[in-house]
């Protein structure tokens, strides 16, 4: 039995917020956010479109690549930090949305980590129990419903977006897209990224939604040192458990949350600049979503070679990282 990916989808949402229109928000610069983040536009969802909406619309590119009808599917995830509700979870909504009736529907939230945590709990559903063989993996995300536009800090860096991978197990494939993982989690890092109301800890009051508690609080160069240093880490265990050297790498996709991290952690593997896919210029960071984004993108352009190996990385809240190493 092998198992594969066999569609990708990507969604963002029309309208786009560029550098200059966060200039007339909070005191910033197109120059700053340029040279400290390397984003100059990101997309935004409009307020009655909500997060499972983006990734339907992901879901019907990868499942019509895939050539897979919905009502196949044994498995929806959908990896997030802004579901639409505390529950049903997005991932039934969307189902529902694609009358997809007889699959699992859950929600992963392991922030920008999400998409490789679910690439993996998936792979190892459809390796370890037949029941699962056609499987829909998402990444989809409203970062704006939860992005504080008064911080200067943090709204320039976030977009909204979705991305979606068809993985299927069958007998009649041949070998396994999945060659090694490293997922990683440290909880002790709790404060440096967080979004603090409206869960149990600190429910929804007049005095929260003052305070801004229902948005993204981050300490940004505490962040980045720590994005830096794991991602790192992780893709050198994965390289080294594989047996592959990093010139054997066709493409490495890092998480899009600053182009001075995806740089560095590059440099650090020895990857050189041409096998790096970076879209951060056009979609910010769209947490759990970007490196779909960018795998679909390369796939549709034709730059992923049957056999391929691509590196992928990610880090975020929690705080939660890792590397999976995959072959196309
Ligand atoms: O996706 C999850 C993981 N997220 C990340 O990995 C993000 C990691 N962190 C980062 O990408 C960067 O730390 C930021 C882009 C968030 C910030 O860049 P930085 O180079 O670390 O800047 P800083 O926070 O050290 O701030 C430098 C200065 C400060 O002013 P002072 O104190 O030096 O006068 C900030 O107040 O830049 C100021 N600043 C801004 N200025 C103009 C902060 N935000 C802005 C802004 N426009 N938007």
């Amino acid at each position: 039995m092998g198992i594969t990916i066999r569609g990708t989808g990507k969604f963002v949402p029309e309208k786009i917020l560029t550098n200059a229109d966060l200039e007339k928000m909070v005191e910033t610069s197109d120059e700053w956010i340029t040279t400290r983040t390397g984003i100059h536009q990101r997309h935004l969802a409009a307020a009655d479109v909500a997060t499972s909406d983006l990734a339907y619309e992901a879901a019907k590119q990868a499942l019509d690549m895939a050539g897979i009808k919905p009502e196949e599917l044994d498995l929806i995830t959908v990896a997030t930090v802004t579901p639409d509700m505390g529950f049903p979870n997005t991932a039934a909504l969307v189902q529902k949305k694609l009358k997809a009736q007889k699959c699992v529907c859950f929600d992963l939230e392991a922030a920008c980590s999400g998409l490789l945590y679910s690439i993996e709990v998936a792979h190892s559903l459809l390796l370890a129990n037949k029941k699962y063989r056609k499987a829909l993996v998402i990444g989809a995300e409203k970062l704006s419903s939860i992005v504080d536009w008064t911080d200067r800090g943090t709204c320039v860096l976030f977009g909204d977006g979705a991305a979606a991978l068809v993985l299927e197990s069958s007998d009649e494939i041949e070998g396994d897209f999945y060659i090694a993982g490293k997922l990683a989690a440290d909880g002790n890092y709790d404060n440096i990224l967080r979004l603090p109301a409206g869960g149990s800890a600190m429910p929804a009051s007049h005095e929260t939604v003052d305070q801004h508690l229902h948005c993204i609080k981050m300490a940004g160069q505490e962040t980045f040192k720590l994005a830096v240093n794991a991602m790192v880490s992780a893709c050198k265990e994965v390289l080294e458990i594989s047996g592959v050297e990093p010139e054997n790498v066709a493409w490495i996709i890092p998480h899009q949350a600053n182009h001075r991290i995806i740089s560095a952690v590059a440099q650090r593997l020895t990857i050189s600049d041409d096998r790096v896919y970076s879209n951060i210029e056009r979609y910010g960071n769209t947490s759990s979503a970007s490196i779909g984004i960018c795998l679909d993108e390369l796939n549709r352009a034709g730059k992923l070679k049957k056999g391929d190996v691509v590196l992928l990385t990610a880090f975020g809240g929690g705080l939660t990282w890792g590397a999976e190493l995959i072959r196309w």
